[in-house]
């Protein structure tokens, strides 16, 4: 099968580039993305030997530029993660996230229409769903639970599914989106909480902790979300939405507590910094049906999982030392 991987030089999209790679070898992958500041091609390094992987530098709000694409690769699946995807970026700039997230997954669903696919797979969020209270543990977030956003990035992703899911009713487009909690692994770009966290503790500099740090998210280490879209993308039911999460939810302090721990750094350096405007409280997935229907279940704990993130970065200085330089936007040029 030819798979067309939008956002592959991303943080997850490289994650499931290869994921794919090693346990798919008789699939082809290609990769689609822009290269804004969040794409890096030297993520891909690896994967540029295979013969199986081919890079394709396109955005996929350009219409002419997709069907161009399609009409050369005739592709069996797209999986669409190619996205704005940071929260604060969005505050402070919302234009782009409706171009690409809305218009662009649009765009992509148009060429599908026209050229024929077998599925066209949606990487959601769980920020579509808003914010949970932090007095109700017993919450959590369902596929029926209403769409209800809080910043201009989670409404952007809100709209894009909702598109998807008119594609399916109104022209039987076979689609599937799939709605995670917060990554964490290797490649993550170091606007994240945890790889700025880590960057800035090896650095000793302060660590910014937003409001009084409370907020809690549902951390899944990323492969495991690779393997969950591996599953939708291959068995699961068109027309759905599938849920994914492993239950792991921590306070933002206790991820900045773990992180100074591990790297044996001293907690003065967490400062309290403003709150983020809409800053939502608490996420929380309830994963039943991706467990039930397909079987699938996270393998990496947190506390191993966050070992390894450590020691990614730890083996891995110069990918992220490059880009906190400004060294690799210089070769990118800046999309803002
Ligand atoms: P990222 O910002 O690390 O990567 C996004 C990638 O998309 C980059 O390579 C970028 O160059 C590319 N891109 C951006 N605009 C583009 C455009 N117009 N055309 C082509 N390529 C473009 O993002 P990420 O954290 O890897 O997230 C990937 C997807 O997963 C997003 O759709 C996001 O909403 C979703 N998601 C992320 C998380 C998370 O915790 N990071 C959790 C759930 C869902
Ligand atoms: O839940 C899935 C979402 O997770 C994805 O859809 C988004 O693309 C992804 O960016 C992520 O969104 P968050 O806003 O949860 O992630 P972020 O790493 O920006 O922040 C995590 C938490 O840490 C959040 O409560 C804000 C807080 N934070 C973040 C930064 C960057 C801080 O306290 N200090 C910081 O410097």
């Amino acid at each position: 099968m030819k798979i067309i991987v939008t956002g592959g030089a991303g943080f997850i999209g490289s994650n499931f580039v290869y994921f794919e790679l090693q346990e798919n070898p008789e699939d082809q992958i290609i990769c689609l993305d822009s290269l804004t500041y969040a794409g890096n091609l030297s993520t891909l390094e690896e994967a540029m030997n295979n013969p199986n992987f081919k890079f394709v530098k396109a955005d996929i709000s350009d219409r002419k530029a997709i069907f161009k694409i399609f009409e050369e690769e005739r592709p069996d699946i797209v999986v669409n993660f190619a996205a704005e995807s940071h929260v604060d970026r969005s505050i402070e700039n919302p234009g782009i996230f409706l171009e690409t997230n809305v218009i662009g997954t649009g765009v992509l669903m148009d060429a599908c229409r026209k050229y024929g696919i077998t599925r066209f797979h949606q990487v959601s969020t769980d920020e579509v769903y808003g914010d949970l209270p932090l007095d109700r543990p017993d919450l959590f977030f369902t596929e029926d639970t209403p769409l209800y956003t809080s910043s201009p990035y989670s409404s952007s992703k809100a709209g894009a599914d909702l598109l998807v899911l008119a594609y399916y009713r109104t022209y039987k487009l076979p689609v599937s989106i799939t709605r995670c909690s917060n990554n964490y692994g290797p490649y993550h770009f170091p606007e994240k909480l945890i790889p700025l966290m880590i960057s800035r503790a090896l650095a000793d500099q302060s660590l910014p902790v937003y409001g009084k740090g409370e907020n809690v998210r549902d951390w899944l280490y990323v492969r495991d979300h690779c393997s969950a879209i591996d599953q939708v993308m291959r068995k699961g039911r068109l027309g759905e939405v599938y849920n994914i999460g492993g239950h792991n939810e921590r306070t933002n302090l206790e991820v900045v507590k773990t992180i100074l721990r591990e790297l044996d750094k001293p907690e003065s350096l967490i400062t309290f910094v403003t709150d983020r405007p809409g800053h939502d409280m608490r996420y929380a997935i309830d994963p039943t049906k991706i467990y039930n229907e397909l079987g699938w279940f996270p393998e990496t704990k947190f506390e191993d999982g966050i070992r390894k993130t450590i020691q990614w970065y730890l083996d891995n200085k110069k990918w992220w030392e490059e880009i906190l330089s400004g060294e690799y936007t210089k070769y990118l040029g800046n999309t803002y």
